[in-house]
């Protein structure tokens, strides 16, 4: 149970602790942020609201620690990292019940998410060894102009002090993500995680913290944004930061100073369904892209832009699995749970009273209890609906009818967002070809948009991001580049063969 057995030292009577110089801390605030359950609208946790004195020291202890961890042999971090993935996947249930109660993701999601978070450190933790164990060596002579004086090697080095943002969606998974390559890179790391998903991260923190890390490497400070948010993005111990959510993040990009930004900031997602494609198949993608964990994933299909001459078939089929999703809450693992909040769900209907109004087609009737919403497809959306163009991050699909893949390809790109796409075609040719047309971070070829699996490159164009994440990229981007040049007094060939005279 959450905040029982191994997990009880986070806990202050009521309260979640925060994390600072490797112990569990009460903030001298004296004050807590309380965490509203999305499906009883009741407080279901609460946390410490950090001061930003609290912040400075956990920035100075980051700093402090980073710098022993930098010199810290690279197979130790990452054997570090593998007894904190494993930690993580043991105490998967309490920390699977925090994001239940928290962010109502349906049970066995919740379960997923943390499983997928060990096995995510662990990837991290073999890529880094791989990728980090490895320099260049580079010669001069290929210069032009240049002779063969000059040896440069050139090593991954780490950046400082990291901070790290997920947003409530996926606050353990998406917090790994930007903790493992940070570690592994030999950087230290400060937590700041969304206050829906705080307590699932506070847990998840707690497993590192029993794999034995350095002290200060590791922080999670919680509180309100308007205290301690704008201080920590702007503190001037941080050398970088990776950030998931909303626009806020363009702000955050905005009074950043000059280091390096990881930022992935939501999308709408397009599914192009050309003439040819095998209509079960999208309709099976639309319902799992559109409508799993109630289309609260940036990487959700947000729009369906379809062919009109398959438009009725493709509705029919959606419709009829969009009757069998369950709908209710959390702990039962249904299909569709309250979303995250009542002015997410105040948002959600105003895209929907705006479509209504402006005439497009509702394929069910729209149902609202508190935070619940149930699942609505909207059939002959146009441009001039607001839900066209935004996200609603709620169980609620948009449907535009298109006469000409062009016509789809130029919706897509009309938008501000540029995450991920999908086509759905039986000819690769064509695919390939819109594909190239999209201007979106990743398309996929007949599957609906998807993150994963985690190693794989995952980037947003134009107000979906800075940079490139996955893991890999996610290393490489909290590392610098050094280089040592060797000048030689002449010029020197590796010959293999003979005595060269020096
Ligand atoms: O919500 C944003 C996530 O990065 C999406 O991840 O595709 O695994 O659901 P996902």
């Amino acid at each position: 149970m959450a905040g029982t057995g191994v997990f009880s030292q986070i806990l202050d009577g009521e309260v979640y602790k925060y994390y600072s110089d490797g112990e569990w801390k009460k903030s001298s605030s004296g004050k807590s942020v309380a965490i509203i359950n999305p499906t009883t609208r009741k407080t279901q946790y609460k946390v410490q609201a950090c001061t930003q004195e609290e912040v400075n020291k956990v920035m100075e202890s980051a700093k402090i620690a980073q710098k022993s961890w930098a010199k810290t042999p690279l197979w130790k971090r990452a054997e570090l990292l593998h007894k904190a993935a494993a930690i993580l996947k043991k105490h998967k249930a309490p920390i699977a019940e925090c994001l239940v109660k928290e962010i109502a993701k349906p049970a066995k999601d919740a379960v997923t998410e943390v499983v997928r978070s060990g096995d995510l450190v662990s990837y991290t933790a073999e890529e880094g060894v791989r990728i980090l164990g490895e320099g260049k060596f580079l010669v001069s002579d290929s210069f032009a102009g240049n002779e063969r004086t000059k040896y440069c090697l050139i090593s991954k080095i780490p950046l400082g002090v990291v901070l790290a943002i997920p947003p409530f969606n996926y606050p353990v998974n998406l917090a790994v993500s930007k903790i493992g390559p940070a570690l592994v890179a030999g950087n230290s790391l400060v937590l700041k995680p969304p206050t829906q998903g705080a307590v699932a991260a506070l847990h998840m923190a707690h497993c590192f913290h029993l794999a034995g890390f350095p002290k200060g490497l590791i922080s999670c400070v919680t509180g309100k944004g308007s205290e301690i948010g704008d201080f920590l993005t702007m503190h001037s111990g941080v050398n970088c930061i990776s950030f998931t959510g909303g626009d806020t993040g363009i702000a955050i990009s905005k009074k950043a100073g000059m280091i390096p930004l990881q930022m992935e900031l939501g999308g709408k997602d397009a599914c192009i369904v050309l003439e040819d494609a095998d209509l079960d198949l999208v309709a099976a993608n639309i319902v799992k892209g559109g409508f799993s964990y109630s289309g609260q994933r940036c990487t959700a299909v947000k729009v369906v832009l379809v062919m009109e001459s398959v438009a009725d078939a493709v509705i029919k089929k959606v419709k009829a699995k969009v009757a069998k999703l369950t709908v209710g809450p959390p702990e039962d693992d249904c299909d569709i749970t309250p979303v995250v909040s009542e002015s997410s769900a105040n948002f959600i209907e105003g895209l929907v009273m705006d479509a209504k109004q402006k005439g497009a087609t509702f394929c069910q009737e729209y149902k609202r209890e508190g935070n619940l919403i149930w699942p609505l497809l909207l059939d002959n959306v146009r441009p001039d609906m607001r839900i066209a163009w935004e996200e609603p991050f709620g169980p609620v699909l948009p449907v535009i009818r298109i006469n000409s893949p062009e016509e789809g390809i130029h919706h897509c790109n009309a938008s501000n967002f540029g995450l991920q796409g999908c086509v759905f075609t039986k000819d690769i040719n064509k695919a390939v070809l819109i594909s190239d047309a999209m201007e979106t971070g990743t398309v996929q070829i007949n599957s609906a948009p998807a993150r994963g699996p985690d190693h794989f490159p995952f980037q947003g164009l134009k107000d979906s991001g800075i940079g490139s994440q996955g893991i890999t990229n996610s290393i490489n981007m909290m590392t610098k580049i050094k280089s040592t040049v060797i000048n030689l007094p002449s010029s020197s060939y590796t010959m293999g063969n003979g005595r060269s005279k020096l």
